[in-house]
């Protein structure tokens, strides 16, 4: 059986939200995302019934997936968005999320991209360094107008995931300090273009333990409390995303228990703010590929696919497991085998030594729990189109992301005249 549960199959064969997965192949072909939009609600709904009675908002990180049509289900929902780029926070509104709901995270924003952030009027510019808040003062002046930003702080907390993964941690680029953020409130308190509207902090991603999050929400009291001391009174207290799901069938993060244990602990009139990205879309989404060939050299087996890791980094960048199903069953003795890409690198490797099946050329194979982190993850690496990708919405397979046609790749190149 395969989990989650908008998989199912029917007479041996893979079907997603009700629609056979060789179908989908046959009319947008692959590599092909596929979404699943009842299980993104779901998700959502997981959020919001785990934490009865306390003021919890969303704030979806699209960098987990920036599909219009995502964030625009996303926004019927009545979620808001934390972005990282003048690009996300464009996606953002063109898909109908307020900008008054929008949170501006990063350490690197460009003075471009807040004058633009300030002008749509979105909820919080999150600030990481002294620099960038002065920077933000001087803007804030020069339209007139007050910026509100929210402080993020970087706890010094590292918990158990990927060193790749953990954010939170000393010596990670992100956020202020806890001296930093003391002097960044005294300036506050002092500059009237500024105006403290919260307080930030990300742990990291894929996290599945939660005692890093109520020591980070310990944290933010303390400097709740010293922003109170200051004359400032932060609106909200976001404990960031990071939300781990169980990529090999179980486990995942306990939500239910971290509610339980921030319940009583939210001051009043402060709102809860979380930003999951993975928690949302991971296992909403999965990459449906075909057998190319399978080959045998020196005595290891391959089967090599029409998706690598151009279209999805995570096994190669992290090392990342994730579980690869065949679409149709096949008879004969399951064997461990790799799954591999058609990219020129030793490091293109979807899966190595997956129990598999006897898989022959035209074969369908979906790469699971690939909602987030995939798409947005990928790149044109030799000279390979973007994907497809589709939403299934209440039993329909809509297409939200026409595959790239080959020109597109070298769309806004220029021949130079001048060679010939
Ligand atoms: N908020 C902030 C400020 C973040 O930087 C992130 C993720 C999130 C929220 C959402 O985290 P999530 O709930 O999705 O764990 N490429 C990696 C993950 C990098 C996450 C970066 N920041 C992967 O494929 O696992």
């Amino acid at each position: 059986m395969v989990s989650p549960g908008w998989l199912t199959e029917v007479n041996g064969v893979l079907y997603a939200d009700g629609v056979p997965l060789p179908e989908i192949a046959a009319r947008f072909g692959t590599p092909s995302y596929v979404y699943s939009a009842s299980r993104i609600e779901e998700n959502v709904r997981r959020f919001r019934d785990a934490f009865p009675g306390l003021p919890l908002e969303l704030r979806y990180a699209v960098k987990a997936n920036p599909l219009g049509a995502i964030l625009r289900l996303l926004a019927r929902e009545g979620l808001g968005a934390e972005v990282v780029s003048g690009g996300e926070l464009r996606r953002a509104l063109r898909a109908g999320i307020p900008a008054g709901k929008i949170l501006f995270t990063g350490v690197g924003k460009t003075e471009r991209e807040l004058v633009f952030a300030l002008r749509e009027g979105i909820e919080a510019v999150v600030v990481e360094s002294l620099d960038e808040l002065r920077a933000i003062a001087g803007i804030a002046r020069s339209l007139g107008k007050a910026a509100p930003i929210a402080l993020r702080v970087n706890p010094a907390l590292a918990p158990d995931t990927h060193p790749h993964l953990s954010t939170g941690g000393a010596g990670t680029k992100f956020g202020l300090d806890l001296s930093a953020t003391r002097a960044a409130l005294g300036e506050i308190a002092r500059v009237p273009a500024l105006r403290l509207v919260g307080l930030h902090l990300h742990l990291g991603s894929q996290i599945i333990e939660m005692t890093p999050y109520l020591a980070a929400w310990d944290i933010l009291l303390r400097v709740r409390h010293e922003a109170v001391a200051n004359g400032l009174i932060p609106e909200f207290l976001d404990l960031g995303g990071g939300f781990g799901i169980p990529y090999r069938g179980q486990g995942g993060f306990p939500l239910e228990e971290l509610a339980a244990s921030l319940a009583g602990r939210v001051p009043e009139g402060v709102k809860l703010f979380l930003e999951p990205g993975r928690a949302l879309v991971g296992d909403a989404g999965l990459l449906l590929a075909r057998v190319l060939y399978t080959k045998e050299v020196h005595g290891r087996r391959f089967v090599v696919v029409d998706a690598g890791m151009s279209e999805f980094l995570r096994p190669a960048l992290y090392g990342a497991r994730h579980r690869i199903v065949p679409v149709a069953a096949r008879p004969g003795p399951v064997e461990p085998v790799d799954v591999v890409g058609p990219v020129c690198e030793n490091a293109d490797v979807l899966a190595s030594d997956v129990p598999l099946p006897p898989l022959a050329p035209g074969d369908l194979v979906a790469i699971l729990d690939a909602g987030a982190y995939g798409a947005s993850m990928s790149s044109r690496y030799n000279s390979r189109p973007h994907p497809a990708e589709v939403l299934i919405f209440r039993g329909e397979p809509l297409l939200a992301r026409e595959r790239e046609r080959v020109e597109d790749l070298w769309r806004g190149e220029i021949m130079p005249p001048a060679l010939g």
